[in-house]
């Protein structure tokens, strides 16, 4: 960031003929930004951007997205490189830390997170208060805020060490849960975590592997799983990584904090989009339904949108769905899947890239388009897919509370308001309204 008295912006009050100069702050990479901290104090305004389409609400050295160009970068790296030369479990070092590891550093790292995946044995118990077809994130929201009440000795956020092992048994715990729930849901044994597996082999054995039989782990598929776990790991500051920072602003717990990033990640138009994509497929049922369901989602009297198309910050194409797309062919061939669903995919995908309303609002299939494929393909339940997600953004979410509670300055966030209720009225007796 700049010396903030380089640059000015200068705002002139109509009303008064009043002018302001607004100092303006330089990142490393993006747009400018006009720092309207003092605007208030200065000018006796607000300034009025609710879904935060102009605003940047902090600063971060973690995530750079140039959503016109179609670029992602963590840390300085491109995320198209790290989807293919790196790994996830790296990829949650250089997020945590700042840097690629050195293989020391890589090592220590993998037995510290290898080795806190298993979740306290009390939590088994936890489980048997849902019901067994609950929704899995709504299991998820639960399960983790729980964690505060079992991990007393790192709830400390002011002393680092505490922090960093809460990071640390986030990473590894998040997945241990997700697999419990999909199992708490399928009437199956919880599978406890395997210390000779990696990250992503561990995930899947947890999630597909039963007590009766060997669980025999297929690299490509575990492959794909990495990188669909690198692909999630981070998206700058979307709308569960502002909830997970807003709600740590207070400085609430890191488990309660990333519980607050899963309830928000659920929403159909943020990470629940993937599984709204099957169900969309299942809805249309066949190639010869699309015209129609492209004629609704063009109807600005109907509600429905075509899921995994569009996105709000790329405006170009998503860096992610291109590396998904090659992963999803590669699944898809090895697993020799015949799904109806996923030849309707595909057709959706090219009516949708060549039709004049999407071309022309620049619509093209998002990250959860292919991952929803993907992930079906593999054998999860569609009710999982917001979990995988969630399991993979942990790292991010962590990552950037992290970085927030480090900051000097950290102070509460407390967004303002344009009220536009009722002016002060007299207060009336029950028996003189109506
Ligand atoms: N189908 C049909 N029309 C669409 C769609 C869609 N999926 N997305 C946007 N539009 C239209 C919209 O109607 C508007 O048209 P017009 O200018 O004529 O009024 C225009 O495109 C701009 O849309 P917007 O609502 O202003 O865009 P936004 O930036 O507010 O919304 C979005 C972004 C992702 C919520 C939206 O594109 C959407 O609802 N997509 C489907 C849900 C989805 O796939 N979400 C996953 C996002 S990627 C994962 C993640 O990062 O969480």
């Amino acid at each position: 960031m700049t010396d903030a008295k380089n640059k000015t912006f200068t705002l002139t009050d109509d009303q008064t003929g009043k002018s302001y100069k607004l100092p303006v702050l330089d990142g490393a990479a993006g747009p400018s930004v006009i720092d309207v901290r003092k605007l208030y104090a200065e000018t006796g305004h607000f300034t009025f951007d609710p879904s935060f389409t102009s605003t940047a609400s902090c600063k971060s050295r973690l995530t750079f997205i140039d959503g016109d160009e179609g670029i992602l970068m963590h840390r300085g790296y491109d995320i198209a490189e790290l989807a293919t030369k790196s790994t996830h479990m790296e990829v949650c070092y250089l997020l945590l830390y700042g840097d690629l590891p050195t293989a020391t550093q890589l090592a220590e790292f993998t037995h510290n997170i290898t080795y806190h995946t298993m979740v306290h044995d009390q939590m088994n118990k936890f489980f048997q208060g849902f019901r067994r077809d609950a929704h899995p994130m709504a299991v998820m929201c639960g399960v983790t805020g729980a964690l505060s009440a079992f991990y007393h000795d790192s709830l400390d956020i002011r002393d680092p060490k505490q922090r960093e092992i809460s990071a640390h048994r986030l990473i590894a715990k998040i997945p241990t849960l997700a697999a419990m729930a999909m199992k708490y849901n399928m009437g199956q044994p919880f599978m406890y975590p395997r210390n000779d597996l990696t990250y992503p082999e561990n995930f899947l054995y947890m999630c597909f592997a039963v007590p009766a039989e060997a669980y025999k782990i297929n690299p490509v598929l575990a492959r794909a799983m990495d990188r669909i776990m690198i692909l999630h790991a981070d998206h700058e500051q979307n709308a569960s990584t502002s909830t997970v920072r807003l709600a740590g602003s207070s400085q609430a717990n890191p488990f309660a904090c990333i519980a607050a990033g899963i309830a928000s990640l659920w929403g159909a138009s943020h990470g629940g989009a993937n599984q709204e994509v099957l169900e969309m497929l299942d809805e249309i049922g066949s190639v010869e339904r699309i015209p129609e369901y492209i004629k609704k989602a063009k109807d600005k009297d109907d509600p429905f949108r075509l899921m995994g198309f569009g996105h709000r910050v790329y405006k170009n194409f998503d860096p992610r769905a291109q590396v998904l797309k090659q992963s999803c062919d590669e699944v898809l061939d090895e697993l020799g899947v015949r799904d109806p669903r996923l030849k309707l995919a595909r057709e959706l995908e090219r009516i949708a890239l060549e039709d004049p309303y999407f071309v022309e609002r620049k619509l093209f299939p998002n990250v959860d388009f292919y991952s929803g494929i993907i992930l079906k393909a593999m054998g999860f339940p569609v009710s999982m897919f917001t979990v995988l997600f969630a399991v993979s953004r942990t790292v991010g979410w962590i990552s950037q509370w992290k970085e927030m509670i480090e900051e000097p300055d950290l102070r509460i966030g407390r967004p303002r308001q344009l009220y536009t209720g009722a002016a002060k009225r007299p207060y009336v007796d029950i028996k003189k309204r109506g």
